[in-house]
């Protein structure tokens, strides 16, 4: 596709709100002449985003991202470069030229774009059919009783399609589309004699739309048992293929990418009943197999994976097949163990929205929700049938790093489950070079902010040297973290020649933090200690999941004090800046 003009990319830059923009993500008020507000990017209490009008751009002291509106409409919503552009134009009304683009191109994307004009004209009239026919009166009724809401219903804009033959194929030819059009949309069809008819018609309609919300096909469901399938999808064409869709991604995706994770179920009625629950960065498979393209959609906008499909066997073949998809992308894939025969829907309606996140919150990484399940399966009282599941298991955690708690606890389960001691089960899992990417330890992951607050205590001179001395040695999560602090404070001014070539590990971090500080301008004395709230709001955060894994009330009670301290300083701090 021909790239849009510099000229066109930079009248949408100039013509963004940047602060209206925000606004729809996260409630923003001024500050100076700034805007501040809580981040949309990561969870928090007291706000350390900020918006620069003039300027038009962001920027999170919590978790440091930052950038132009194009770049926030693509992290807040999963665009990319094109479609971030695409989407500002359209609603900041600035006309977007192209680089020259070949007249044939040029032709079928206009062809394209009037199917999807076509798409998304029936989808409102199949959802006002539904909200108003005296016809949809029964699937009106079905879906109440199954205890969808009317606003739930709007969102994913559920509709009804008349069970007429030809309400769709009138209407879209009074409003201009051609026979052929409705075909190539997918909405139409010719009977034996060639005369055309509506595809869908008396079923309860699904619109399945893509990243952005435009409409590409439809997934329909019968009110009766008997006739034609339950569900009938949108055939294979151009604009829809099912293997690509991943219904209520339009929906989901800001969730998700706020949350960092994101729930994949099998059926539309369960991404509504998720989405009802809470549960709002979930969206469906359509009942397939993951294909490769959908772990593509996925990992465009969060980074972990939770499978909660089916438990029984095609649901599981999915998840192993998901499983090698996510293996070379750097996507975290977990799996919920499903009770037998139930789907989200019917764990909602049963347990409400605590049943369904107790089980997210038991999801399972994918080798040991494998393992768990082979030996599930197996069978127990025979030789040959525990054998099986040794041989299953073993194949298995040969793909887990191998000096691993991980791997030391699947093989000590394995060992229990099938009675064999745990030497027998190490001795047979076989050699398997290590993988390059190595799971990341829980002390790496913390990296993050740390690793920034040294950097920022570096760019700011006597305030910098002030606030690391005066930090505790605590707020840091891990002992690499702690010693490059102790190293920073004894060779603040020149810290990498005071560096020992004994310890390349903590070489890298110091240097890392380094270059990060030379980019950046001296934080006021009130953003270090901010930021240290923020190392030690975490550190509490830390204590406390401590204290809740041994029952200490006490402590729990002393640590939840600090942590309300520790907010409303945070508080003061952030009215200082302001
Ligand atoms: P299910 O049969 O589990 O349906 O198929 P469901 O989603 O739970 O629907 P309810 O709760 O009975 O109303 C799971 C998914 O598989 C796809 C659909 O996407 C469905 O949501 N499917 C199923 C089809 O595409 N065609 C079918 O004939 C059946
Ligand atoms: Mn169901």
């Amino acid at each position: 596709m021909a790239l849009f003009t510099k000229d066109s990319i930079e009248r949408v830059r100039e013509a963004v709100d940047m602060v209206e923009l925000v606004s729809a993500k996260t409630d923003l008020r001024r500050a100076g002449s700034r805007w501040v507000g809580l981040c949309p990017f990561h969870d928090e209490r007291t706000p350390s985003f900020s918006v620069n009008p003039e300027d038009k751009l962001y920027y999170c002291f919590g978790c440091q991202k930052g950038g132009d509106a194009i770049g926030f409409l693509q992290e807040v919503e999963g665009l990319d470069f094109q479609e971030a552009i695409e989407t500002l134009a359209e609603r900041y009304n600035v006309r977007l030229e192209r680089e020259d683009e070949d007249p044939e191109a040029d032709r079928k994307r206009r062809e394209r774009d009037r199917l999807l004009g076509l798409l998304d004209r029936t989808a409102r009239f199949y959802a006002s059919y539904l909200e108003t026919s005296g016809e949809a009166a029964k699937a009106r009724a079905y879906l109440a009783e199954r205890g969808f809401s009317e606003e739930t219903l709007r969102e994913f804009r559920v509709g009804y399609s008349p069970s007429a033959w030809d309400r769709v194929l009138t209407g879209a030819q009074r409003d201009g589309y051609s026979p052929q059009e409705l075909l190539d949309a997918g909405l139409a069809q010719r009977n034996q004699q060639g005369s055309l008819y509506d595809r869908f018609r008396g079923r309860i309609m699904f619109p399945l739309a893509d990243l952005r919300g435009r409409v590409l096909g439809f997934g329909a469901r019968a009110m009766a048992e008997g006739r034609g399938p339950k569900y009938l999808n949108s055939s294979e064409s151009r604009i829809y293929r099912k293997g690509r869709q991943l219904f209520g991604i339009d929906v989901a995706r800001s969730h998700a990418t706020k949350s960092g994770r994101i729930v994949v179920v099998e059926g539309y009625t369960d991404v509504l009943a998720m989405h009802q629950a809470g549960i709002r960065e979930t969206v469906a498979i359509m009942g397939t197999a993951l294909t490769e393209d959908q772990v593509v959609e996925l990992a465009k906008v969060a980074k972990h994976v939770i499978l909660a499909l089916d438990a029984d066997r095609a649901g599981q073949e999915a998840m192993l097949r998901a499983a090698r998809l996510a293996k070379d992308r750097d996507l975290e894939l977990g799996a919920v163990e499903m009770p037998e025969g139930a789907d989200p829907a019917e764990v909602l309606q049963k347990g409400g929205p605590d049943a369904m996140n107790g089980l997210l919150e038991r999801a399972r990484g994918m080798i040991e929700f494998q393992v768990h399940r082979v030996l599930a399966d197996a069978e127990l009282d025979t030789p040959a049938g525990r054998d099986r599941a040794l041989e299953s298991a073993r194949r298995l955690i040969a793909d887990v790093p191998k000096s691993s708690a991980l791997r030391q606890e699947l093989v000590r389960t394995v060992a229990d489950r099938l009675d064999l001691p745990p030497d027998l089960v190490i001795a047979q899992v076989p050699h398997r070079s290590e993988p390059a990417r190595v799971a990341r330890s829980p002390g790496q992951i913390a990296l993050g902010p740390e690793e920034a607050f040294l950097a920022s205590c570096l760019a700011s001179g006597e305030v910098g040297m002030a606030t690391l001395e005066g930090a505790s040695a605590d707020v840091f999560s891990s002992q690499l973290m702690r010693k490059a602090r102790e190293h920073l404070v004894t060779s603040f001014h020149d810290p990498l020649a005071g560096l020992q070539d004994g310890d390349p590990e903590l070489g890298r971090l110091v240097a890392g933090v380094v270059a990060k500080a030379d980019t950046q301008q001296p934080a006021s004395e009130a953003s270090l200690r901010l930021s240290f709230l923020q190392l030690e709001q975490r550190r509490i955060d830390r204590e406390l999941r401590r204290a809740g894994e041994a029952a200490d009330r006490s402590m729990q009670d002393r640590l939840a004090a600090a942590r309300q301290d520790v907010r409303r300083e945070m508080d003061a701090v952030m009215g200082q800046m302001a």
